[in-house]
């Protein structure tokens, strides 16, 4: 077996990915994932108001934290509690909001690398000679002989002919059903069984699958969460896509095959350093504690009004899903990464076949992100709010959503809250910009933020 395989050079030496953070606000900010609909663009227009509502240790709940890019950018001033109902988004919310303690850029020498080295060499002893391959083919730009070498890799599902590398038993129900059972089970397997050439390459899986298995043997819950907050961010980098992970690049025509080629060769783990590396100016918080919920907002608007945490809140902010677009299916993977569950996949029409984007059955389906539900939705929602706490509330939402013009929404929040001031205004265009969301970005997009203030 060739040194590359077995060992990888640990590219964290590569300088490619080692720029300086750009950052031109004047709040902290990180991203971690391209998130739809996240508002770190925004943030000088935001904090604007936010900042009138709120005083220096006030208490802000962010509902719909996603990426927690509001979160983050209060945190110097105020005390923040997030929540939002995908995994993923607690994860990340944990490691900006929670994680207080210090990194460092050889954290990863120290705690991670010899457990990372354990199972990639594991899966290297089952996956190398393809992996060898792989390599081979990228490295030599052939689209036609890797083409060919995709349809020779089994993956969950989807068994191959002739089987010429002997790893069709890994693809087996049989095989994934086992490890439902024992998810923690050495070696960490997941990725290269369930997307090897879809979203990743093989490679890119193994050292997805081998970052994660480092991670959890970290003791430290916060400490977890900006590890793999990085591995999130890495396989954003990876991912053979825009950035989310709704659907993969197919290989439809050469030029097509080119950018699979070129993205297949970007290294997970040199992303992962990369983004460690930006955590060492994690700006820290010890003057209070950030507090991160992975509930339902309903659920935990009840949680807090039960245990009476309620009263603490100055202001709650709302940045529910605006488009039809559901964040479970656009970010899956992220939330299959952090609970390594070996999910079960929908299946297609026939019955017989996974679907190609491999989405998980337990998807969460949101009623902001469907127009027959969303008024209901915001019904419910402002009802819930209004009639636990005089919180004063601060609502995102903008003319792209499914509930317009925004008018409709103002007219709702009218029957649950005195007064609602507008601020409107703000505009800007995703143009030039390689992410879109639902395929709509390419135009301006009017932004509104409401300040609705209790009744009585
Ligand atoms: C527009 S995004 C929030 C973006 C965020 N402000 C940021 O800057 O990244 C909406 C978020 O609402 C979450 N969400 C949808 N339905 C929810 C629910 N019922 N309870 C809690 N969170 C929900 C989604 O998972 C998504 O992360």
């Amino acid at each position: 077996m060739s040194q590359i395989v077995a060992f990888p050079n640990f590219p964290w030496t590569e300088k490619k990915f080692l720029k300086p953070a750009l950052n031109d606000y004047k709040v902290p900010q990180m991203q971690i994932l391209k998130y739809m609909g996240n508002k770190r663009r925004l943030l000088d227009w935001l904090m604007k108001f936010l900042n009138e509502e709120l005083k220096n240790g006030d208490t802000f709940l962010d509902l719909f934290a996603g990426t927690s890019s509001v979160g983050y950018a209060l945190k110097p001033k105020v005390r923040v509690l997030a929540n939002d109902i995908q995994e993923y988004s607690s994860v990340i919310s944990s490691a900006l909001l929670e994680f207080n303690g210090g990194i460092t850029e050889d954290d990863f020498d120290k705690e991670l690398a010899k457990f990372y080295k354990k199972n990639f060499s594991r899966l290297m002893d089952i996956f190398g000679e393809a992996v060898q391959e792989e390599e081979k083919l990228l490295n030599s730009g052939s689209i036609k002989d890797y083409n060919q070498f995709c349809l020779e890799v089994p993956k969950y599902g989807e068994p191959v002919p002739h089987d010429k590398f002997k790893l069709n038993f890994y693809s087996l129900e049989s095989f994934i059903q086992n490890r439902r059972t024992l998810k923690t089970k050495f070696p960490y397997i997941l990725f290269i069984t369930y997307y090897p050439n879809t979203f990743f390459g093989l490679k890119q899986c193994a050292e997805i699958d081998s970052i994660r298995f480092a991670i959890d043997q970290i003791k430290d819950a916060h400490k977890k969460a900006v590890y793999l907050s990085c591995l999130m961010y890495a396989m954003s980098k990876a991912v053979n896509s825009s950035g989310h992970f709704a659907e993969y690049l197919n290989h439809h025509s050469d030029y097509a095959s080119k950018l699979i080629l070129e993205q297949r060769k970007i290294s997970v783990l040199a992303a992962f350093l990369f983004k460690l590396s930006e955590f060492t100016n994690l700006f820290i918080q010890n003057k209070w504690k950030n507090e991160v919920y992975n509930y339902d907002y309903q659920a935990l608007i009840e949680e807090l009004y039960k245990n009476k945490k309620i009263e603490e809140i100055d202001l709650i902010y709302i940045d529910p899903p605006y488009t039809n677009a559901q964040y479970s299916r656009y970010y899956h993977i992220p939330e299959t990464l952090v609970k390594y569950d070996y999910p079960n996949i929908t299946k297609d029409r026939s019955n017989h076949h996974l679907v190609k984007g491999r989405y998980r059955n337990d998807r969460h389906q949101s009623r902001f992100s469907n127009t027959g539900t969303v008024e209901l939705a915001f019904r419910e929602l402002f009802g819930a709010i209004s009639s636990k706490t005089r919180a004063t509330l601060a609502v995102s939402y903008s003319d792209n959503s499914i509930l317009r013009p925004v008018d409709r929404l103002i007219a709702i929040a009218k029957e649950y809250y005195e007064t609602i001031e507008t601020k409107n205004g703000y505009s800007h265009s995703a143009q030039g910009s390689k992410f879109t969301v639902n395929g709509k970005g390419n135009r301006d997009i009017h932004e509104y933020l409401l300040i609705c203030k209790p009744k009585g």
